[in-house]
């Protein structure tokens, strides 16, 4: 027979004031101090309060504080309570059998952090064909402009491509249809490049080094241009066009690592080395939104597409 059993049945056992705070501290003030059938209150004790029958001597102040730290307690007590409590209402079994201290609630933040964290965009990009890398885009929530989009804008044209147009991130129109220079813009982009003899449909491929719409169309962030760039430069290594017409200072910028002025960059022709050791020639020229606020500058655009086409 175990020293517990000896604890009258009906009645809730007499406790001191420390035992008393004990159980308040772990929460279990009122489940002990109700009465239970004997064989309920003889498994649910707590591990460090010991019917007071058998065991009248207060448990160590440190286990007020600490109710896991060792204390003395008769092996029989031990066993008792490490043996399975039966389900007591809104009692969790786990704090009824449990002999250390509960579980720690899991922090929302903690298990957010616990989910896989999204691949970087460049490594997503290391393998994917045009199809895929159009579906990451669509997909892509890399930086901050995705909340505000209502497309991410990849780019259209021929595949394979002989030139590759660089503008610099889709506007309100570009939004809305989830194509590259549809607006006024991309008119006159058509009207340029068909003085040349190239078509968008037929000769071309039209994208931009931000994929999303930055608010209001202020100028991408270098967080956002950082994020969205892999995504350009794995479209230049699958299109391997023949020639890249990039569109404005900083469309210019970005895709040559500079930060020379428009002016400087125009007239000649740079290199690109891409990660498979390819050069492609790159052209600078205006972006056709600054043609349209400077007509007079048309001229000037349009020695640059020249230039764009000897060099084929
Ligand atoms: N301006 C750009 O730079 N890109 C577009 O797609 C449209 C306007
Ligand atoms: Fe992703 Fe580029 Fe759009 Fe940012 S701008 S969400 S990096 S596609």
């Amino acid at each position: 027979m175990s020293p517990l059993d000896a604890a009258p049945a009906s009645s809730a056992p007499r406790i001191n004031p420390l035992q008393r705070i004990w159980l308040r501290e772990i929460g279990m003030e009122r489940l002990w101090l109700r009465p239970a059938p004997a064989v309920s209150r003889q498994v649910a004790a707590p591990p460090a309060v010991v019917s007071p029958q058998v065991a009248p001597v207060p448990p160590p102040v440190a286990a007020v504080a600490a109710p896991s730290a060792p204390s003395a307690v008769p092996e029989a007590a031990v066993h008792a309570a490490a043996e399975p409590a039966p389900a007591r209402p809104g009692v969790p079994a786990s704090i009824l059998n449990r002999t250390g201290p509960p579980p720690r609630p899991v922090p929302k933040a903690e298990a957010k952090a616990a989910e896989p964290p999204p691949i970087p965009v460049a490594e997503a990009v290391k393998d994917a064909n045009l199809e895929q890398l159009s579906g990451q885009v669509l997909a892509c929530k890399a930086c901050g402009l995705c909340q505000g989009r209502r497309h991410a804008v990849f780019g259209q044209g021929a595949q394979p491509t002989r030139w590759l147009v660089v503008g610099e991130a889709p506007g309100e129109q570009e939004d809305r249809q989830g194509q590259p220079f549809v607006g006024r813009s991309g008119q006159l982009l058509d009207a340029m490049l068909s003085a040349v003899g190239m078509s968008r449909e037929r000769d071309v491929f039209i994208t931009n080094v931000i994929k999303c719409r930055p608010p209001g169309n202020r100028n991408p962030k270098p967080e956002e241009i950082a994020a969205c760039s892999p995504y350009l430069m794995r479209q230049i290594a699958l299109l391997k066009p023949e020639r890249i017409l990039v569109l404005g200072r900083f469309a210019a910028q970005t895709l040559l690592g500079t930060d020379a002025t428009i002016g400087s960059l125009r007239g000649r022709i740079h290199q690109l080395k891409t990660d498979e050791g390819a050069e492609i020639p790159v052209i600078v020229s205006y972006h056709p939104a600054y043609l349209l606020r400077s007509p007079s500058e048309k001229a000037r655009a349009w020695q640059d597409l020249k230039l764009a086409s000897r060099t084929l």
